[in-house]
């Protein structure tokens, strides 16, 4: 079994934004000294001295004292390079470390297959753990216990809310909340776009879209808030807000929404095929 991830040791292969954001998230809450924080990369050196400057944690241009060392590996590198990282670790870790991947739409049994024995747990964060305001689904593979999904949420929790997920829905769970903050950029541009057009400077536009975002995700944020009555009480009959929601739903909003999921999860389970 891990240790208690308090007094243990976490490492994290690759050294990238993900790893930045989660090490920032941790090192910040205060979750894990910062001498208990290893990460290495492949070869950007300034990457790795940077974590160390900003951070204060451990770092190694090589594997194998980060690996000696951890009780729970982070791999946060591309889903291309979780092959050359697998061979690169295979037979080195251990049954009582525990590895947790982050990498989009590599499946478990590619990790387990490789790995075996050892305990996976694989986590699908956004990108907004940057702002420790990511939403984190973690799927346990066939060796991970209560112990090694409690540590793991513990860790998710430095950069933002976790849910655990059964792996056989991690597909349109990275299609909504790992893709969403896109569809959510791509309609404020709408919503910039369409005052541009109509006479507002871009700044004030861009204020005000931005703004309107913000505010309705705190309000969506409130305990028991619930989309439909928050939108119904904005949307009196006869109404401005209700002629904007008609020409949505006329030009089809919510199907085009729900295609987006749709597709985007098509293509996850296409992408978790090829990482099989
Ligand atoms: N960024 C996000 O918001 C986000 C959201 C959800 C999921 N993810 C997942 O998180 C993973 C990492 O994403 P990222 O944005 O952090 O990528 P990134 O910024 O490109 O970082 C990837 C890191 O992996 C390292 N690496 C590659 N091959 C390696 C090897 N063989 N051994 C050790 N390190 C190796 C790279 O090192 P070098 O620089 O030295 O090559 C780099 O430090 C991806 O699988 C992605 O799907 C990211």
């Amino acid at each position: 079994m891990v240790r208690i991830v308090l007094s243990g040791t976490v490492g994290f292969i690759g050294a990238g934004n993900m790893a930045d954001a989660l090490i920032r998230g941790i090192v910040g809450r205060g979750i894990l000294p910062r001498e208990r924080i290893w990460a290495t990369n492949r070869s950007n050196r300034p990457r790795l001295l940077g974590l160390k400057e900003r951070y204060g944690i451990l770092t190694t241009p090589v594997k194998p004292p980060l690996l000696d060392a951890s009780d729970v590996l982070i791999v946060a590198v591309k889903p291309k390079d979780m092959p050359e990282v697998l061979a690169e670790i295979h037979g080195a870790v251990r049954v009582d470390q525990l590895v947790i991947s982050v990498a989009a739409g590599v499946p478990l049994k590619a990790i387990e297959g490789s790995l075996r024995g050892v305990p996976v747990v694989r986590a699908m964060p956004n990108t907004s753990a940057a702002v420790q305001a990511s939403v984190t689904a973690l799927a346990s593979g066939r060796s991970a216990t209560d112990d090694h999904l409690r540590v793991s949420t513990e860790l998710f929790r430095a950069v933002g809310e976790v849910l655990t997920v059964p792996e056989d829905i991690m597909d349109v769970v990275t299609a909504l909340s790992g893709s969403g903050p896109a569809y959510v950029y791509r309609f404020i541009e709408a919503l910039i776009a369409a005052g541009t057009e109509m006479g507002l400077t871009e700044h004030l536009a861009k204020q005000l879209a931005v703004h309107t975002l913000i505010g309705a995700a705190r309000m969506l944020s409130e305990p028991d808030a619930d989309s439909v009555e928050l939108r119904r009480r904005v949307t009196s009959p006869g109404g401005t807000t209700q002629a904007g929601l008609t020409a949505l739903e006329e030009r089809g909003f919510a199907s085009a929404v729900k295609e987006a999921v749709r597709r985007a999860a098509e293509r996850a389970a296409e992408l978790a095929e090829e990482n099989s």
